[in-house]
């Protein structure tokens, strides 16, 4: 298959743009498209068919379920049941934007996009060319991070095509995205709300809301038998770089001289070596191949950055890759969380 690939206004997205992308998400192909998180591989969410197609194209486990997104709140009703009115508050507060409850679903939701499931995932996201391409097509699109399966979630179209070109019907090109990390994935089935993944909107956003909020233990560690992970997707190593990645945790000049010491080593045994470093800290460093994710301050970029940086170290053929910690305020959660799986949970405490 050829996968058509068009750049795309991402504030005003040209409607006959859209208009293609939406004929084929009507006969029931794949477009992917931005998000302000990641790009999503887009596929009639209601169509099994297209849902299939879905997990074919990412190689992705049939029981990973996908996000339903849709561009109007009243949308979730026609996917979901039993809605909680602390859910309605959170959708009014955050909607559109980074967050994904899961809901009890209603029949009309094929099992192949829930993965067997009996809840669904439903996200109203605020990219333009996401809600106009949901709109203009009148079709609820489930859509997974457009990666394949198991690799570092696409933030650049380019990302996108180097993993799925030839796989699906287009890509539609608006650049880079502005968080650069998945959706806050919050269970919203029960009684209280439970965090399932962690993103751009965290723990206390959403207890200013709601109250008190917890967090599903599963996803605080790495993954063991009898703690599974209430998001199927959080289980899995993923988010990952092909090189051995290893986080270094502590005050940062004890860690930039742990990392500078594990480099030398491993670099006079032949090894490729890649540093994730920061621009506070890449002049410090002295061997391997030194990248910098941004400013330490700036958690925002580090967040953007992040898979973009993790791509750069499987382009660059690294064998093993060493990165410092990133404990910021706001993101540090879902920050760590991505950084922690796409390492293995292989992280050093340096004193
Ligand atoms: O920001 C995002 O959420 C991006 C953009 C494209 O919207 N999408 C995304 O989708 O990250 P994906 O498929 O890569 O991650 C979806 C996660 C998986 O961990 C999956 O297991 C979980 O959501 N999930 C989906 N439906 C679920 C359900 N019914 N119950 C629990 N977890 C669910
Ligand atoms: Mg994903």
């Amino acid at each position: 298959m050829d996968t058509r690939i068009v750049k795309i206004n991402q504030d005003f997205p040209q409607p006959e743009i859209l208009e293609e992308a939406s004929v084929l998400l009507r006969q029931g192909e794949l477009v992917a498209f931005p998000t302000e998180t990641v790009y999503g591989l887009g596929g009639n969410a209601l169509d099994e068919t297209a849902a299939a197609r879905i997990y074919a194209a990412k190689g992705r486990p049939s029981d990973n379920p996908l996000i339903v997104h849709i561009a109007e709140e009243e949308q979730v009703y026609e996917l979901a049941g039993q809605i909680p009115a602390y859910a309605e508050s959170l959708m009014k507060a955050f909607w559109p934007g980074p967050l994904t409850l899961i809901l009890k679903k209603k029949s009309c939701v094929p099992d192949t996009t829930t993965g067997g499931l009996d809840t669904v995932a439903v996200r109203m996201p605020s990219h333009p060319v996401a809600r106009e391409l949901i709109r203009q097509s009148g079709v609820m699109i489930a859509a997974p991070s457009a990666n394949a399966s198991g690799r570092p979630s696409p933030t650049r179209a380019e990302h996108v095509a180097e993993d799925l070109s030839g796989r699906i019907a287009m890509i539609l090109d608006g650049g880079e995205v502005g968080i650069g990390i998945e959706s806050t994935i919050v269970d919203v089935t029960g009684t209280m709300p439970v965090i399932l993944r962690p993103g751009y909107i965290n723990r206390a956003m959403l207890e200013a809301v709601t109250g008190s909020v917890t967090v599903d233990p599963a996803i605080l560690e790495k993954p063991q038998a009898g703690l599974r992970p209430k998001a199927p997707g959080m289980m899995y190593r993923h988010y990952a770089p092909r090189g051995e990645l290893t986080i270094f945790e502590g005050e940062q000049s004890s860690v930039v001289a742990r990392i500078n010491a594990a480099a030398k080593e491993k670099t006079a045994g032949g090894y490729r070596v890649g540093i994730i470093a920061t621009e506070e800290t890449k002049n410090a460093y002295h061997y391997g191949w030194i990248i910098s994710i941004g400013e330490r301050s700036n958690e925002s970029t580090i967040a953007r950055n992040l898979y973009h940086v993790l791509r750069k170290m499987d382009e660059a053929d690294m064998e093993i890759i060493f990165c410092e910690a990133f404990h910021t305020e706001a993101m540090g959660a879902a920050i760590m969380n991505r950084l922690c799986k796409a390492a293995g949970y292989r992280i050093e405490q340096v004193s």
